[in-house]
């Protein structure tokens, strides 16, 4: 090696592993990966080209000037995921705690500039305590410069954040901004006010677990798509989620080669239970449906009465939104609308076709759904669904009653196959309250109203509680056996392929939000 070589590889090294094995180990002994272990679970082999790792900081306040570390806090550059070209940065908390300088910032700003100009995808994996304390200003600019480009690139390159440490303060906005957030749980944790500043102004006692951790975020705030039990399932997840994925809004997501086989299911003919009152697990009908293993879900352990999640069929990837009648009887509710919303806003962003599969009693009555603007967030939904032009295709298993069947991919909002099974009961509510409004005056008068209310119970459900007045209207195109279902969604896509929808010319719409 030359002199000059081993000069500048020594210097290097010191970066690197700088401070040493000590800073790893500092990593590890909190059961966490570094910056540079993750960038190697996450990208193909030796696939990562650093960019900016001779970047320092430039602050010189609090005796800064003698403490510098080359990268300054943060690993960027790019690489490949399945052969794919993916930008990326990995803050490492082993220098200053992460925490994001002015540099460090540009760094980050550096490559999503790069990933937006090259149409490629952007990972953030964070792991900081936040804006460099001793910078000041220049820090909070920092961050808003990276706000800034996360919304220049929304909708035009996937962007993925998975939080391996902290991330706290205003640093929160960033992967907020972001498409999907992965979070590991134990060593994770986001919030917008720590615990010391909830008991001062609360007087609220809390953990930083109890109030950002993993399985809140999971589970109450939705906040994170994904929680994992570790880096290493949390890294292999993020490679899985963007298979699913194009590279950016001007392409389409890769399709895995298939060749058409007996795609007949006869297993979906015994899932809907008879008594339409009994609940079943829509997992089951989508594992049914969509291609072997291929479902992946997101958002799974937030407003379970909905089910979103990517999968293919006959190759394709495809986005699926799913009442789920295993929860809450399927309804809609405000959380159920906006997570719904969102992902189908990102399918249509990145021209990911929409499988809908319908059973769904309506809206969720009672004063916190109201007061919680279930009239706002409900909207969110139809509105998502309504702009979207990517092909969309409804499957009505079971009930499509009141608003909610308006809402949920409905011919009249712009689905272009409507499909029903024989099961399918549509209409503006269920027969028995149905029944009870508009014979009332029947009922009350009848020397036997019981008897009499059961009796137009039925009536109205041998009118309604079934597909065919839809199918005679044209709002169902066809009425088709469970069994057939895989086979029909397969040819339907294919043949909606080349679908041209242009919605008029605007600047943007004003989603309810
Ligand atoms: C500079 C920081 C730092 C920061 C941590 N360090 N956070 N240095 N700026 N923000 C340094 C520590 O001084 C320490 O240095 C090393 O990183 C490791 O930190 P520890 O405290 O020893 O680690 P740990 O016990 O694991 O605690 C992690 C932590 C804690 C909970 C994140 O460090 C912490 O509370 N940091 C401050 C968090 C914060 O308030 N950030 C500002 C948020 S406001 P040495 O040299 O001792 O190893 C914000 C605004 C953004 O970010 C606004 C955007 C709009």
């Amino acid at each position: 090696m030359s002199d000059k070589r081993e000069k500048l590889s020594s210097k290097r090294n010191e970066s690197f592993l700088g401070g040493g094995e000590k800073r790893i180990e500092s990593q590890h002994t909190k059961g966490k990966l570094t910056a540079r272990e993750r960038i190697d679970l996450l990208l193909d082999e030796n696939s990562f080209h650093e960019i900016g790792s001779f970047v320092t900081h430039r602050s010189s306040d609090f005796g800064m000037q003698n403490q510098k570390m080359l990268g300054d806090g943060v690993v960027t550059g790019y690489g490949k995921i399945e052969g794919r070209l993916v930008y990326l940065f990995s803050q490492d908390f082993t220098v200053f705690g992460g925490s994001l300088s002015e540099t460090h910032a540009e760094k980050i700003c550096k490559i999503m500039e790069m990933a937006l100009k090259n149409g490629a995808p952007v990972i953030g994996l964070n792991d900081s305590g936040g804006a460099r304390i001793q910078e000041g200003v220049v820090s909070l600019g920092g961050y808003a410069d990276i706000f800034y480009r996360n919304v220049q690139a929304s909708g035009v390159i996937p962007q993925i954040s998975a939080i391996m440490g902290p991330c706290a303060g205003g640093a929160v906005y960033s992967p907020a901004l972001t498409d999907f957030i992965s979070m590991v749980e134990n060593t994770s944790y986001m919030f917008v006010t720590g615990p010391n500043v909830v008991k001062t102004v609360t007087n609220e006692d809390v953990s930083s677990e109890d109030l950002g951790g993993a399985s809140v975020h999971g589970t109450k705030s939705g906040v994170a798509h994904f929680t994992e039990p570790n880096e290493v399932l949390a890294l292999k997840n993020i490679r899985k989620l963007l298979s699913y994925m194009p590279q950016n809004c001007e392409e389409m997501a890769p399709s895995i080669p298939y060749e058409i086989a007996n795609e007949s299911r006869e297993k979906l003919m015994n899932i809907v239970p008879e008594n339409p009152n009994q609940p079943y697990d829509i997992k089951e009908v989508i594992e049914n449906v969509v291609d072997d293993q291929s479902f992946f879900e997101v958002h799974k352990n937030y407003a379970e009465n909905i089910v979103v999640g990517f999968a293919r069929l006959a190759g394709r990837s495809i986005g699926i939104v799913a009442n789920q009648p295993a929860n809450l009887a399927g309804v809609l509710d405000v959380h159920s609308s906006q997570k719904g919303a969102r992902f189908v806003r990102f399918c249509d962003a990145f021209n990911i076709p929409l499988l809908v599969f319908e059973d769904v009693p309506g809206f969720l009555p009672g004063t916190d759904q109201e007061w919680n603007a279930i009239i706002t967030n409900g909207a969110k939904l139809l509105y998502a669904f309504s702009e979207a032009t990517v092909p969309r295709i409804t499957v009505i298993t079971r009930k499509a009653y009141g608003g909610a069947y308006d809402v949920m991919n409905s011919k009249h909002i712009g689905a272009d196959m409507n499909f029903a099974w024989p099961t399918a009961e549509i209409a503006v509510m269920g027969a028995k309250g149905a029944a009870e409004i508009i014979f009332k005056k029947d009922i009350k008068e009848s020397s036997d109203p019981a008897l009499a209310w059961q009796e137009k119970e039925k009536e109205y459900s041998d009118i309604f509680a079934n597909p065919y007045r839809a199918a005679e209207r044209g709002f169902v195109d066809e009425v088709i056996f469970p069994e057939e279902t895989r086979e029909r969604l397969i040819s339907a896509f294919e043949m909606l392929e080349n679908k041209v929808v242009n919605n008029p010319r605007k600047k943007h719409g004003n989603i309810p939000l």
